[in-house]
């Protein structure tokens, strides 16, 4: 079992149970073009992430991490008429790809980007007291996903999922001398699970053109 094999078995994935439209293939030309970093969701992530929001009937989406808003896409598109995806992103280049991908899907009046550190614009987000979200997906600077759970628990309700990519790093966060600010971000978000009453939660380790990872999803009792 190797990279090359992973990529290949993505790549089948794609082109059967996966294929993708002109959008969100213009999503990743452009955010290549612009020399974006290759890191979105894959397809199949993507659509996971589409078909638990639809499961849920999901209405309101909150990102923490827009990149390209690759998967923004596959977010808003689940969403009925009237829904919402809020996203979060730090780096104006990349809000600026973001924006004209989610327009070039038809999407951007169902997608709003805010622009500043997620720290920063999530305190003004709770402080909005609008409804809170459906769905959350959290998707930015590792570091900080102990910080950004935490919030997440403050905008949700019962019924919540709470989507958190990237927490395997290629099996790195069982090391619990790592001095990688990142697997220590996951291994804190881990010690919260354990003792945390308000989810039920698991995680999925993954393999395929984005390597070995994993996703942790929480649903809010
Ligand atoms: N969700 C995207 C990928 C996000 S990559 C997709 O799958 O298509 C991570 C993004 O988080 C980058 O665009 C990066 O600029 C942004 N980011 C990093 N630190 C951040 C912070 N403190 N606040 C908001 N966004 C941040
Ligand atoms: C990387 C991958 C991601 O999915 C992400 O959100 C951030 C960084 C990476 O491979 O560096
Ligand atoms: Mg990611």
């Amino acid at each position: 079992m190797n990279q090359e094999q992973w990529t290949a078995v993505d790549r089948y994935i794609g082109d059967t149970v996966v294929p993708s439209d002109s959008a969100l293939v213009a999503a990743l030309e452009a955010s290549a073009k612009a020399e974006l970093p290759a890191i979105a969701v894959t397809a199949n992530q993507g659509k996971l992430l589409h078909i638990l929001a639809r499961l849920i009937a999901a209405r309101r989406v909150l990102e923490i991490g827009t990149l390209g808003g690759y998967s923004t896409i596959w977010l808003a598109r689940a969403l009925p008429k009237g829904g919402r995806v809020i996203t979060l992103e730090v780096n104006p280049k990349h809000a600026e790809v973001a924006r004209a991908n989610v327009a070039r899907a038809g999407l951007a009046k169902t997608v709003e980007i805010r622009l500043g550190a997620a720290l920063e614009t999530l305190p003004k987000l709770a402080a909005e007291k609008a409804s809170a979200f459906d769905l959350i997906f959290i998707d930015a600077d590792k570091a900080n996903i102990p910080e950004y759970f935490a919030w997440s628990l403050k905008l949700s309700h019962p019924g919540s999922l709470i989507i958190v990519d990237n927490v395997v790093r290629k099996g790195a966060v069982i090391e619990a001398d790592s001095d990688d600010p990142d697997v220590q971000g996951v291994r804190r978000l881990n010690e919260m699970l354990a003792k945390e009453k308000r989810v039920t939660a698991t995680t999925i380790q993954t393999v395929g053109s984005k390597g070995y990872d994993g996703f942790t999803i929480a649903l809010v009792n």
